[in-house]
């Protein structure tokens, strides 16, 4: 089979795109032919070599890839790459997070093209990747969300002091609804952390979460084709949150315990949620839960990510290794459920 990998992407998470579809192509089972997709940010596309995307940060002309596009012709789904023949593609493997890659488009494309792809699908996609959305359709399903309140214009935000009343709580998390990797998100606790922390959201999108920060352990579940994995991770950021910084930039950004220091039946009740999350949210096929298991020992769900990291620190595929199933094990099972 051709796998097509489309990597990079307008997303504030371009660069991650890169790592994880590194990830993909080092884990491809050696009976599949892979090509990667790099999109840059105004969406024109490249032919690119593994090389292109362990070498760059970045996908843009400057890399002097051939340009790239996909279209369908009598029956077949076709990569043209410039001065070459055709490749037909049998499998879109998306790699890019957030906006385009994340949120159902590029699965609507897939589906619009009748191919197949990998995760969830159109509506999976797009219900995980608005935070507000998702807690909704929870709440309705009577799961655990962390409290909120939301807002669509920046003349509306209610003021520190009455999120302080309705969340019962100083210490707030403010969010834009649709990024990852925590791009846009500040945790504040006085008014005027709070209003810059309202601005800044507001660059990423229309529509902004402001949350009551949990205080306890944050643990996160890898489901892979509907099953939780065995081993749970936790995150101990060491200074303020789980930031973009402490993700990907700074090596000492956070302690991580495979497994989670939680008990055995704390662990059931992650993993039973976890798989009712992804069957409620139509995101089985692959999706990283996350949670706060809070001091007295309430669980909270926080959010559900449809495409998460697959980078070489991710919990993802490391949680799923640790539970004994491999990397190429991962892309293979991926690549079969959505041949399914
Ligand atoms: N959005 C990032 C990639 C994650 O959830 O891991
Ligand atoms: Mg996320």
């Amino acid at each position: 089979k051709s796998v097509l990998i489309v990597c990079g992407g307008c997303s504030p998470e371009h660069e991650v795109t890169l790592r994880s579809s590194s990830y993909v192509l080092d884990h491809m089972p050696s009976e599949t032919k892979s090509y990667i997709w790099g999109i840059d940010r105004d969406n024109n596309g490249y032919a690119l070599s593994a090389e292109d995307i362990k070498r760059n940060s970045c996908i843009s002309s400057a890399i002097g890839a051939p340009s790239a596009y996909l279209r369908r012709c009598q029956g077949r789904v076709e990569f043209c790459v410039e001065n070459c023949a055709p490749i037909e593609i049998d499998i879109i493997f998306p790699m890019i997070h957030g906006a385009t890659g994340e949120d159902g488009c590029l699965q609507g494309v897939s589906k619009f093209f009748g191919i197949p792809c990998v995760g969830a699908g159109v509506m999976g996609s797009a219900l995980c990747m608005h935070k507000r959305v998702t807690k909704q359709v929870l709440m309705a399903n009577n799961l655990p969300v962390v409290p909120f309140v939301f807002s669509q214009s920046f003349s509306e935000v209610p003021s520190y002091e009455r999120v302080v009343e309705l969340l019962k709580s100083e210490n707030l998390f403010i969010k834009p609804a649709g990024a990852g990797s925590s791009v846009g998100v500040s945790d504040v606790c006085c008014h005027s952390e709070y209003v810059k922390a309202i601005e800044e959201a507001f660059c990423y999108d229309r529509e902004v979460l402001i949350e009551k920060k949990i205080f306890g352990k944050e643990i996160e579940c890898s489901v892979l084709n509907g099953k939780a994995a065995e081993i749970l991770g936790e995150i101990e950021p060491t200074h303020g949150f789980y930031s973009y910084e402490a993700k990907y930039l700074d090596p000492n950004g956070a302690n991580f315990y495979t497994p989670a220091r939680i008990t055995d039946q704390q662990a059931n009740r992650v993993r039973v949620m976890a798989e009712q999350v992804a069957r409620i949210l139509k995101c089985e096929e692959m999706v990283r839960v996350d949670f706060f298991l809070s001091q007295d020992d309430t669980l909270w769900i926080n959010e559900a990510n449809t495409l998460p990291g697959l980078t070489a620190i991710s919990f993802y595929p490391k949680l799923l290794e640790l539970s004994g199933i491999s990397g190429v094990e991962l892309v293979r099972s991926l690549l079969e459920g959505a041949l399914k």
